[in-house]
């Protein structure tokens, strides 16, 4: 095998999760991609704050800049604009793939990064930076290339819906239940963003972009939050058969003012929205995310999942460097051999 480095900056709760699994099941990712994934190391701010897993000390560093030059494929997920912009663009300028899940650069810079990585022809990977674990950009931007998306409803903020689904099934009070969130790792460091619907934000307009085929900014999307939704507001929506959840609306807007040679125009917003009982989304409980696809030609399509933690955000990042390492090795082409061929097959008995 061709050996890739790999330099992972940030070991947070998703990066901790990402360098343990690396780790762990690096033989069995080296023979999906074709090629071998060596974790070069990890830079972090701060070398001696607590970690969620148990890494080896001497993979940290604090020089991020010269563990990015020496690598073939580097994960950010440090969050932020500053210096995660910075270092993606070294990243780039030296030649790597680049695998984030920073939602709040994209939305804000995505267009300077993905134009930085066209012009020397690198590659963003950016599966977990919506919806967490579940699979929703690719769909988006490969699987329906081929239709017209008319609308996406997606919960896509696992925070939020995680405290209203609380309120509403349980009757609790909403500082309550986003102490609960923040203590099991759901909520960003400033939970201002998941209650006030920054966070759900930044995806939607990182969603709209791909489901549109646009660049959808960030200060396009209409936002509203949940701070101000109270128990009797949560159960007069029962009363009237429905429940409150804090929807991403990303739709495509026909015979409207806007863009004046088609007459459609795009809308996207982010509030909190009655919905019925009935609808698929209803049952979208916990810190789980769900995505409605509305297409012109597949129809309805529902991507569910968890959508915050750090384990299951780690499943979204290594997929993404399984994917970088294939197009390392293949020139963007062609897959590894796959493990599963070695394996027994076990007959599964009739009942
Ligand atoms: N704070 C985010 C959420 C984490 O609650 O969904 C995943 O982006």
């Amino acid at each position: 095998y061709r050996r890739l480095r790999v330099a992972l900056l940030g070991a947070g709760s998703v990066g901790s999760q990402v360098a343990a699994l690396l780790l762990k099941h690096g033989d069995e990712l080296a023979d999906r991609a074709g090629a071998g994934l060596e974790l070069a190391g990890i830079a972090v701010r701060d070398l001696d704050a607590p970690r969620e897993t148990d890494l080896p000390r001497e993979l940290f560093t604090t020089d991020a800049e010269t563990l990015i030059m020496g690598a073939d494929i580097v994960i950010e997920l440090m969050g932020g604009i500053e210096p995660a912009r910075t270092y993606l663009l070294q990243a780039i300028g030296a030649g790597a793939d680049v695998v984030t899940a920073n939602k709040a650069l994209l939305a804000t810079h995505g267009t300077e990064i993905f134009e930085a990585a066209d012009q020397v022809g690198a590659q963003v990977y950016y599966e977990a930076a919506a919806a967490g674990a579940i699979p929703i950009i690719r769909p988006l931007r490969d699987s329906l290339a081929g239709d017209r998306v008319q609308r996406i409803m997606g919960i896509v903020n696992g925070t939020t819906n995680y405290i209203l689904d609380r309120m509403d099934t349980e009757g609790a009070e909403f500082a309550d239940v986003l102490a609960d969130a923040q203590r099991l790792g759901y909520a960003e460091a400033d939970p201002t963003a998941d209650i006030e619907g920054y966070d759900a934000a930044q995806k939607a307009a990182i969603l709209a972009s791909l489901a549109f085929h646009t660049t959808v900014p960030l200060d396009a999307v209409h936002r509203e939050g949940i701070t101000h939704i109270d128990a009797s507001m949560i159960e007069s929506a029962r009363k009237a058969g429905f429940v409150l959840k804090l929807l991403a609306v990303c739709e495509r807007l026909v015979g409207q003012e806007g863009s004046e040679e088609s007459g459609e125009a795009i809308s996207v917003r982010v509030y909190p929205a009655l919905v019925p009982r009935v609808h698929p989304l209803a049952s979208v409980h916990g810190a789980n995310n769900a995505v409605f696809v509305e297409a012109e030609a597949a129809g309805n399509l529902m991507f569910y999942g968890a959508g915050a933690g750090g384990v299951q955000t780690a499943s979204a990042v290594l997929g993404d460097v399984v994917s970088a390492a294939r197009r390392h090795v293949a020139g963007g082409v062609g897959v590894g051999e796959s493990t599963l061929a070695n394996l027994p097959v076990v007959e599964i008995g009739r009942v």
